[in-house]
């Protein structure tokens, strides 16, 4: 965790509100496979990350709440009665949406002050909006005693994504942001939101994510669809989620869907098969395999379910080319953000030159690298 910038954050808070703060942080995290398999009730292999969201956050007695968004230097004063999202975009819809959620629990929330920054890379895929709605209702939940789980917890931020941000989320982010584990993954089912852990081996390998440094504007609308078709389908097999059906299932009703729409649910199907194996991969310490699943999993992001971009593919083909690099795939939503790498260590340095170069040349964009360490979930720090 950046020592610097909690103690810039602990710093504000004090001498805006006067008070001494409960710190939280909460990371970020990266997926090593399964993507837009969790709201399909599928299977997910994410991680927590060391970079993440602070939060500074105290009681106050004041008849209105406090929120300051350290990087933005904006503030947003709270009324915690009769909550409604506020235009779309704007930071404070994933504070408030964590209120209304938590007084939907039937809760009550009193007046508080908050200070927040992070160091999670902006349009990333890496999930600082799961970490902060973390942040918050963990806050909350210490400062105002409100007996949540962390299960309830990860549910109520998943529901002001819903509800205030207007993105209709799997659970995979809230969930690796809250429970990560220090060098381990978590094998995430996505309906009975249980995991295992599987501490792994990177060997001579290590993850690194090559960021793109770009964010197309259709991300959300395009998420949100491909959910609907998702289960669309579904209603067609007379399943809850796709998660519930085999290829032969799926080719039962081929007649009745488009083939833009068929190739997306076998990709469902498809990715949650790569999930399973790369599990059991990481256990028989087959990194190679793990690579493999990678790239496959790009190749149905990009070709079936086609959430990709040309400048994701670009990397990801990048990767391709190099005998160094075992895996690489697009992660997160999609359009844009980052690609996940799995290479050899001593071989990262002359593979990330080459490739911002070429990208540079090609886009005339910088992409941004950072090497990753599995880390530990949403915390008290002080
Ligand atoms: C976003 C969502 C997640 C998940 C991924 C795709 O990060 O928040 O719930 O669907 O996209 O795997």
């Amino acid at each position: 965790m950046n020592k610097k910038l909690l103690k810039k954050i602990k710093t504000s808070f004090i001498e805006k509100f006067n008070a001494n703060p409960l710190m939280i942080f909460s990371p970020g995290r990266v997926n090593l496979i399964g993507e837009h398999t969790d709201y399909n009730d599928g299977f997910v292999f994410p991680a927590a990350v060391d970079l993440g969201i602070i939060l500074a956050i105290q009681k106050s007695n004041a008849n209105i709440s406090t929120a300051y968004a350290i990087d933005k230097d904006e503030e947003h004063i709270i009324s915690t009665a009769n909550l409604k999202p506020l235009k779309k975009g704007s930071w404070a819809n994933y504070i408030i949406g964590v209120i209304a959620e938590i007084q939907n629990c039937g809760k009550t929330v009193k007046n508080f002050d908050l200070v927040f920054g992070g160091d999670i890379p902006g349009g990333a895929g890496m999930s600082s909006s799961a970490a902060l709605e973390n942040s918050v209702v963990f806050g909350l939940n210490v400062l105002f005693d409100l007996g949540l789980s962390k299960k309830e917890m990860i549910l109520i931020s998943q529901k002001a994504e819903h509800n205030f941000v207007g993105v209709k989320c799997g659970i995979m982010d809230q969930y690796a942001s809250m429970f990560g584990i220090e060098n381990n993954a978590l094998l995430l089912d996505c309906r009975t939101i249980k995991s295992k852990a599987y501490k792994i081996d990177f060997q001579d390998y290590q993850l690194i994510l090559i960021n793109s440094n770009v964010k197309h504007s259709l991300t959300d609308s395009a998420y949100n669809d491909r959910r609907s078709v998702c289960e669309t389908i579904s209603k067609k097999l007379k399943v809850k989620a796709l998660r519930d059906v085999t290829k032969n299932d799926l080719k039962k009703i081929q007649e009745r869907v488009t083939p833009e729409n068929y190739q997306k649910a076998l990709y469902i199907i498809e990715e949650n098969e790569r999930v399973l194996r790369a599990a059991k991969a990481v256990t028989e310490r087959d990194l190679k395999l793990l690579g493999k699943l990678l790239f496959q999993s790009h190749n149905g992001l990009q070709n079936q379910y086609k959430v990709s971009c040309d400048e994701i593919d670009f990397l990801v083909s990048k990767a391709r080319a190099n005998e160094h690099v075992l895996g690489a795939r697009m992660m997160g939503g999609g359009f844009g953000g980052c690609t996940i790498n799995l290479i050899l260590t001593k071989h990262t340095k002359s593979f990330t030159i080459e490739v911002s170069k070429c990208y540079k040349e090609k886009f005339n964009i910088d992409c941004t690298v950072h090497a990753i360490r599995l880390s530990d979930g949403t915390k008290i720090i002080e």
